[in-house]
């Protein structure tokens, strides 16, 4: 009789895409971040990562990226710059242990889409280095450490449908009656967020201190009624996006002209969100949508959970 030998730990984290319900954005503060108050949806698109313990023989770290067809490998650094890195170095400065790990992160979440991304890969890698090195970071450490990392990536860690404040980073989960169906278009070409915040203040040089509120949208979210929701989704950042990118002016006009609820930009963009009633009505339109010449048309619904354990294998 042979004992089993455990030999390897894979830890595989599933982190999900966010929309935008309500993106109200504030004057620049001192620290040239905006004042946000936002609502947060996590959608069922969604980055894989696994992370697994270097043998002895192995490089102490490694981080290798698979991306969906739609996404450009090359537009994801690998270097230390990548998101994953920095959470792996915040997290193991944070407990005084050296930064190891074989990290895979398979991505469908468009880059530089207004997704948040990369934010789903920072949290998902807390989760999983948490786990593989077994540090047992509490929650309100990780929140922490999260918000260092970016300003979405907290909203990324716990999910669901929450309320963001400050720059976006402190986050409040909220009541939802609903599940949500969207179509989502993604741009080949990204729109970097700082230069849609830049023009934002360009366009705007009299934003409020304090950003606009969302009371009557967490009544729609509550109700659970798609076609509420659909009058009162804002995006303060919808302007500027299409300024830089008219395109996405048409394609807006395209999906409510083939009987989306609404379409708005997501985030900083340059993704498009189309809300609609039901799945069937969700995929009804992304039909529609790839018939007029769209190759990449995602169906998602929200909310789903934040960054969580989905495989723990012992081999
Ligand atoms: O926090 P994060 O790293 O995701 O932010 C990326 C950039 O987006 C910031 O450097 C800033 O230019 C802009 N930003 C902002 N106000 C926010 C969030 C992001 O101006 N509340």
């Amino acid at each position: 009789m042979s004992i089993p030998v455990r030999t390897s730990v894979n830890i595989t984290v599933r982190s999900a895409a966010k929309i935008n319900l309500h993106l109200g954005v504030g004057a620049p503060r001192d620290d040239g971040f905006h004042p946000l108050t936002t609502v947060y949806q996590a959608v069922g698109l969604c980055d894989d990562l696994t992370a697994t313990l270097p043998g002895e023989q192995d490089a102490p770290w490694d981080l290798r990226l698979r991306v969906a067809d739609y996404i450009d490998p090359g537009a994801v650094p690998v270097d230390d710059d990548n998101i994953v890195a920095r959470a792996a170095t915040l997290l193991a400065a944070h407990h005084g242990v050296p930064v190891r790990g074989h990290i895979d992160v398979d991505k469908a979440i468009p880059v530089a889409g207004g997704l948040a991304g990369g934010s789903a890969d920072a949290a998902a890698a807390l989760v999983a280095l948490d786990r593989l090195w077994d540090a047992r970071t509490s929650d309100d450490d990780l929140l922490t450490l999260a918000a260092e990392l970016g300003s979405d990536v907290p909203f990324a860690l716990i999910g669901g449908t929450a309320l963001g404040t400050g720059r976006g980073e402190l986050v409040t989960p909220l009541p939802d009656g609903g599940t949500w169906w969207w179509v989502l278009v993604p741009s080949r070409d990204g729109l970097a967020t700082p230069d849609v915040y830049r023009h934002f203040d360009k366009l705007f040089p009299d934003a409020p201190a304090v950003p606009p509120p969302a009371d009557e949208l967490l009544d729609a979210v509550a109700s659970g009624d798609p076609v509420r929701l659909a009058r009162l989704l804002r995006n303060d950042l919808q302007e500027p996006a299409l300024d830089l990118r008219p395109d996405l002016g048409v394609l807006l006009e395209r999906g409510e002209s083939e009987g989306a609820l609404r379409g708005i930009i997501s985030g900083s963009g340059p993704t498009c969100a189309f809300l609609c009633e039901s799945s069937d009505h969700a995929r009804d339109l992304a039909g529609a949508l790839m018939r007029h010449g769209r190759t990449v048309v995602l169906v998602a619904n929200g909310a789903v959970a934040g960054a969580h354990l989905v495989e723990n294998l012992h081999g």
